[in-house]
């Protein structure tokens, strides 16, 4: 037993820790680019904090922060697309081992390949994401943790929040742009 969660656990965190290609980042255009949106949180402690990767607009972890950096994004066919990104990124969601007891947050990260794990749909402005397997009491559910890091939280919302995150919904904002 032992042994086994060892190597799972080793596992996971080669996954996680994969290198991926450190460009400088591109600047993203001041206003919103045909067929994207801006997606940020409208609730303190991250209030107005838009959806982006740092550097901005290449492979990385998904964070919220300032609107001078914001990414420009859409859901096309249940991905989340960054869409002035070259190549257009994906964000992902990372895939439990147990997806009957999911870990409190799954990680979030843009890739250049599709998402292969579940999801992403707006409810109303709202950004949500499923997946069959995991079973979640509110679907468009975040936590903002260390470092502006976003997760998926796959308990419930405002509710035994994990220590050093906020509960968050992200929500698109289509205004020409962003402000603070
Ligand atoms: C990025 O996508 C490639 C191709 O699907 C995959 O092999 C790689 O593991 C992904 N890396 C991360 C960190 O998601």
């Amino acid at each position: 037993m032992v042994k086994i969660s060892a190597v799972a656990v080793a596992l996971a965190g080669t996954a996680l820790a994969t290198p991926m290609p450190q460009a400088s980042g591109t600047p993203t255009p001041k206003t919103l680019v045909s067929g994207a949106l801006w997606i940020r949180a409208v609730a303190a402690p991250n209030y107005h904090k838009y959806l982006q990767t740092k550097p901005a607009n290449v492979p990385g972890t998904a964070i919220l922060d300032s609107y001078t950096t914001a990414g420009q994004f859409n859901v096309e066919d249940g991905q989340l697309v960054n869409k002035v990104s070259t190549p257009p990124l994906y964000m992902w969601v990372e895939e439990p081992a147990d997806k009957a007891n999911p870990p409190r947050t799954l990680a979030t990260w843009f890739n250049t390949t599709k998402n292969p794990f579940g999801t992403f749909a707006f409810q109303g402005d709202a950004l949500s994401w499923s997946v069959p397997s995991v079973k979640r009491q509110n679907l468009a559910a975040w936590l903002v943790c260390a470092k502006q890091a976003l997760f998926i939280n796959t308990g419930a919302f405002s509710y035994q929040t994990p220590s050093g995150c906020s509960d968050q919904t992200i929500h698109y904002y289509n205004d020409k742009t962003a402000n603070n």
